[in-house]
């Protein structure tokens, strides 16, 4: 079982912008905890600002499964909408969030409705939970 895990907009910022929302570890300290947590799966982590970089990692996929954090994308990338569903390997939607507490706009995913299933809410532990959903299968 290969995952891959992409990660799109500010996410690089992660533990340094927005403490109490997103928390205060790097993305590299998240996704080292994951790949410890989901030990005997292969793990590849992808991280961009650049909404076409997200489309070229999706299309070039080679995995079991994607978990896909869009950052701001989420809200408004056509493209990226286009890229997962240009392609056969299941994509969970991730949040760390509750997008669903926040500012009005966060509520729209233009991404959702070519998504295997979205999950929000949950910090860090909303990789591990998408990650686990190809797990037990
Ligand atoms: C986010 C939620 C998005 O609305 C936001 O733009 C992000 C992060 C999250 O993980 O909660 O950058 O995707």
């Amino acid at each position: 079982m290969k995952l891959l895990f992409i990660n799109g907009v500010n996410l690089n910022m992660t533990g340094r912008r927005e403490k109490g929302v997103y928390g205060t570890q790097t993305l590299d300290e998240i996704n080292a905890e994951i790949a410890a947590h989901l030990k005997g799966t292969e793990c590849e982590f992808f991280q961009s600002n650049i909404e076409g970089e997200i489309c070229t990692a999706l299309h070039n996929a080679s995995c079991d499964g994607i978990i896909l954090n869009a950052g701001a994308f989420t809200h408004y990338s056509y493209a990226i909408r286009d890229a997962i569903a240009s392609i056969n390997i299941p994509v969970v939607e991730v949040h760390m969030s509750n997008v669903f507490r926040r500012e009005e706009f966060r509520k729209t995913s233009v991404i959702s409705e070519v998504c295997a299933g979205t999950i929000v809410g949950f910090g860090k532990n909303s990789y591990i939970l998408a990650a686990q959903s190809f797990l037990l299968k």
